[in-house]
């Protein structure tokens, strides 16, 4: 099944333009008005306290010591916050910065006391979304929603919020930013599955799907949420049966050909194929289709082609081997749904056995 560029492209160039978009929308978008950064008022609960504030003496930062009219600052905010947090001369540095840090630290700390922690003016969530209202958006109303968002450090699992040597302000490339959390054996995804541990499983399956090997995992997986199954960003069906329809399996189809499961007979679209029966065709295309996963692992796999080694069956995960074999002109699944069955591509056989 070759690559189809044109499809390819497509979806590249939508990528290209959903992202102008968005960082359009965004850098469009403001807070909905500027945060108070005096003190807390007198009765108002207060969680958290910045050390210099505590001490009492308003002219570290102020004209005056004089708490009921301390005056202006002495310098510039952000001037003022680095003369004594020195370890941000080197965020200033860094490749990618965050516009509203640049700005003033007093977009989003109060530098007297707060009611959240590291005395941000709002709860950290509310105020990444009062200034990001398409990311706001596209995860609440997401059918999929991602734990990392809502979980630790929320938006700061993964993003800088100062600035980051990685684009879009990440702590780590997204490869091992995914794998820093999905490296743990048997994390539920709250829906009674057990999620992968990705450091294992690629140790020990050397055959990684190429987008994996470029280490782009989202090229296939939205982080903030989605409407699609596993946060894929195109469908794709989540049972191992499914009625054939393409548009169910948009996501291979935006970088693999569709006709190689459309065509039932071919000599050229792909190599599954007995002669000219298209085995793709047959198995996938049907009402109670076989889906993709029924043969192939989607991020690695121990032998070529993405072949899997078993399937698993039932709630405890039984599972049922496939034994795929590969030979010189085809291949060959042994006792398996069915039994054993070979098939050759070429020459093209004049009776099957
Ligand atoms: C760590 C530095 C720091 C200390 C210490 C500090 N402040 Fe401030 N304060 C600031 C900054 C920064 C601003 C925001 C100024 C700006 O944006 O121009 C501010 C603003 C204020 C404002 C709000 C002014 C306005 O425009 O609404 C009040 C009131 C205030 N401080 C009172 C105090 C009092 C009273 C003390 C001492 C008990 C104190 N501050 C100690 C840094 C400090
Ligand atoms: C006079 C020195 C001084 C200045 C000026 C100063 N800070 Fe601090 N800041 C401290 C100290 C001391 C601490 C507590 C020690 C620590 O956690 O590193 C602290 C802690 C913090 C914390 C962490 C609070 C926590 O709960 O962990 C934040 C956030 C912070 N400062 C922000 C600012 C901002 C924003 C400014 C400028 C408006 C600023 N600071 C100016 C001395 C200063
Ligand atoms: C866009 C919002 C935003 C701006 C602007 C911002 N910060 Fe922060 N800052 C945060 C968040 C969120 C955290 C909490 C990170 C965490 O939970 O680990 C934080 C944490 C901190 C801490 C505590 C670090 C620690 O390891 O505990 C300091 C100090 C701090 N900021 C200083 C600054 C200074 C100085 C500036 C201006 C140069 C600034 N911040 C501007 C959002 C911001
Ligand atoms: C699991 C890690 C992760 C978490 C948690 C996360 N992000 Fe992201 N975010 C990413 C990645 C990866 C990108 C790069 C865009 C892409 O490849 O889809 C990104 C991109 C962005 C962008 C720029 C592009 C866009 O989609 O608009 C913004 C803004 C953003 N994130 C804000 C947030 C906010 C706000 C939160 C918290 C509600 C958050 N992120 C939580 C991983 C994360
Ligand atoms: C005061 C407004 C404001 C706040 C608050 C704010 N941001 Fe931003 N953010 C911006 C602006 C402006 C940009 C630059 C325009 C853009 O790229 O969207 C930006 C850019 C980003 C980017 C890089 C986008 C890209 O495509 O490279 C990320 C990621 C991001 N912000 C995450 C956060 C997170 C996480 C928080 C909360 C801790 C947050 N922002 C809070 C205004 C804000
Ligand atoms: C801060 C930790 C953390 C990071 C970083 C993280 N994840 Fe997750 N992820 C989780 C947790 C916890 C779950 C299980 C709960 C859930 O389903 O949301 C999960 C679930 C998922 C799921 C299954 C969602 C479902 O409900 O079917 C996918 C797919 C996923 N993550 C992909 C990624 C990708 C891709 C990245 C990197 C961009 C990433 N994750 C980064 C913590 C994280
Ligand atoms: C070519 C597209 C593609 C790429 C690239 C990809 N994934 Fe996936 N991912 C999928 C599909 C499809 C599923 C659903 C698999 C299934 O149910 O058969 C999935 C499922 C998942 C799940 C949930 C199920 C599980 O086994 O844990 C996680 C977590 C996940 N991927 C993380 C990642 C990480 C981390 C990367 C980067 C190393 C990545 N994915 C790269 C397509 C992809
Ligand atoms: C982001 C693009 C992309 C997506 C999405 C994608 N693939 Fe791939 N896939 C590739 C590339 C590139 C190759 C390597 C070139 C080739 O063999 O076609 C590849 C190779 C494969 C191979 C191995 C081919 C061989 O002969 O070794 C299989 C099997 C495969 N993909 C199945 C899938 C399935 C199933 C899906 C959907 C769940 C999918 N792919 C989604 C890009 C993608
Ligand atoms: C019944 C098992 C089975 C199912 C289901 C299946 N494949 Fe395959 N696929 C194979 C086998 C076996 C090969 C290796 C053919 C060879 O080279 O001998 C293969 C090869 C491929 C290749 C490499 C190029 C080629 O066609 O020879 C791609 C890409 C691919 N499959 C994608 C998919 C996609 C996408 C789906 C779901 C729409 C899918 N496969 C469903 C068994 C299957």
């Amino acid at each position: 099944m070759p690559l189809s560029p044109p499809r390819a492209c497509a979806a590249l160039l939508a990528t290209l333009l959903s992202g102008t978009v968005a960082a359009a929308e965004s850098a469009a978008a403001k807070p909905k008005a500027p945060p108070s950064v005096a003190p807390l008022a007198a009765g108002e609960k207060v969680g958290w306290s910045h050390a210099p504030y505590e001490a009492g003496d308003c002219s570290l930062c102020h004209q005056r010591s004089d708490p009921k009219n301390p005056g202006p600052i002495v310098k510039g905010v952000n001037e003022l916050c680095t003369s004594c947090h020195e370890e941000f001369a080197e965020v200033k540095e860094r490749k990618f910065r965050h516009p509203p840090a640049e700005a003033a630290c007093t977009n989003c700390h109060n530098p007297h006391n707060s009611r959240e922690r590291k005395l941000l003016v709002a709860e950290q969530t509310a105020l990444c979304f009062g200034c990001h209202a398409d990311v706001k958006a596209a995860s609440e109303t997401a059918r999929v929603k991602h734990a990392a968002l809502s979980t630790g450090s929320r938006c700061v699992n993964c993003h800088n919020p100062h600035g980051a040597s990685v684009e879009h302000l990440l702590v780590q490339l997204p490869f091992d930013l995914c794998l820093s959390c999905h490296s743990k054996d048997g994390v539920p995804d709250g829906r009674g599955a057990t999620l992968t541990n990705f450091k294992s499983w690629l140790e020990q399956n050397k055959v990684w799907h190429a987008p994996v090997e470029a280490k782009d995992c989202t090229a296939c997986h939205k982080p903030h949420g989605s409407d699609s199954f596993r946060l894929l960003v195109a469908e794709y069906p989540a049972k191992f049966y499914a009625p054939y329809d393409p548009a169910n399996y948009a996501l291979c189809f935006s970088c693999h050909n569709d006709r190689v499961v459309a065509e039932p007979v071919t000599t050229t679209l792909t190599n599954f194929r007995d002669g000219s029966k298209n085995l793709h065709y047959l198995h996938v295309n049907r009402e109670r289709g076989r889906t993709c996963r029924a043969c192939h692992e989607v991020h690695a796999a121990k032998q070529e082609h993405q072949i899997r080694e078993g399937v698993p069956y039932g709630a405890r995960g039984w599972v049922l081997k496939l034994n795929y074999t590969k030979t010189a002109t085809g291949g060959s699944c042994a006792k398996t749904c069915h039994g054993t069955k070979t098939y050759s591509y070429k020459p093209v056989p004049e009776k099957k056995s």
